[in-house]
């Protein structure tokens, strides 16, 4: 199919230090996954261009720092955002309880123009792990959140294994331009 429109969308992936932000938009942008951690300093962003139907997306994702010492530049950078995505690591309670201050910090800085229909996307990273043994967060538990917050949708992630990292992603340009 033919290219008519363009179309550039600005994400911004957040979450608790750790979660794995970092390793998927690795896995998505470069195919690579690293095991050494290395925590992100303040927020830096990649592209990546995708063809959704008729249209030529680029998908400018912000990724930032979990680690509250590196958070500063947070806010300037939320501003003008298409789409959160929203990353917890499924064997890291700690990590789901925090997604509603995360959700609700980035709705308030980011100044949306309609709070009620932002589209976020709810990641549930390294489900690799342990295959699956030291998961502590259910599927049920974390649907239900998205449910509760108007209907995120959900996806269980491994950037080590690119498990559903590709999906996630096109659903963020899918969902971003359904909201334009
Ligand atoms: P901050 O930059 O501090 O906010 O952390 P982050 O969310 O960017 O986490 P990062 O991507 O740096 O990953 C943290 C650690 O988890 C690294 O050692 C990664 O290799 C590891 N990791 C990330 N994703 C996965 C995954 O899907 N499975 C497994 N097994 N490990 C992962
Ligand atoms: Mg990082």
């Amino acid at each position: 199919m033919s290219v008519r429109k363009r179309s550039l969308l600005k994400v911004i992936v957040l979450g608790d230090s750790g979660v794995g932000k970092t390793s998927l938009m690795n896995q998505y942008v470069h195919k690579k996954f690293n095991q050494q951690y290395k925590a992100t300093i303040g927020a830096d962003f990649v592209t990546k261009e995708i063809q959704i139907e008729d249209r030529l997306v680029t998908l400018q994702i912000w990724d930032t720092a979990g680690q509250e010492r590196f958070q500063s530049l947070g806010v300037a950078f939320y501003r003008g955002a298409d789409c959160c995505v929203l990353v917890y690591d499924v064997n890291v309670l700690k990590s789901f309880d925090t997604l509603d201050n995360w959700h609700d910090e980035f709705l308030k800085q980011a100044n949306v123009s309609d709070p009620q229909t932002f589209p976020f996307i709810l990641l549930g990273n390294k489900v690799d792990i342990d295959g699956g043994n030291s998961r502590v967060v259910s599927q049920k538990k974390a649907k239900e959140w998205c449910a509760s917050r108007g209907n995120i949708p959900y996806f269980e992630t491994s950037a080590k294994e690119d498990i559903n990292v590709d999906t996630a992603f096109i659903c963020v340009a899918k969902t971003a331009l359904a909201n334009e």
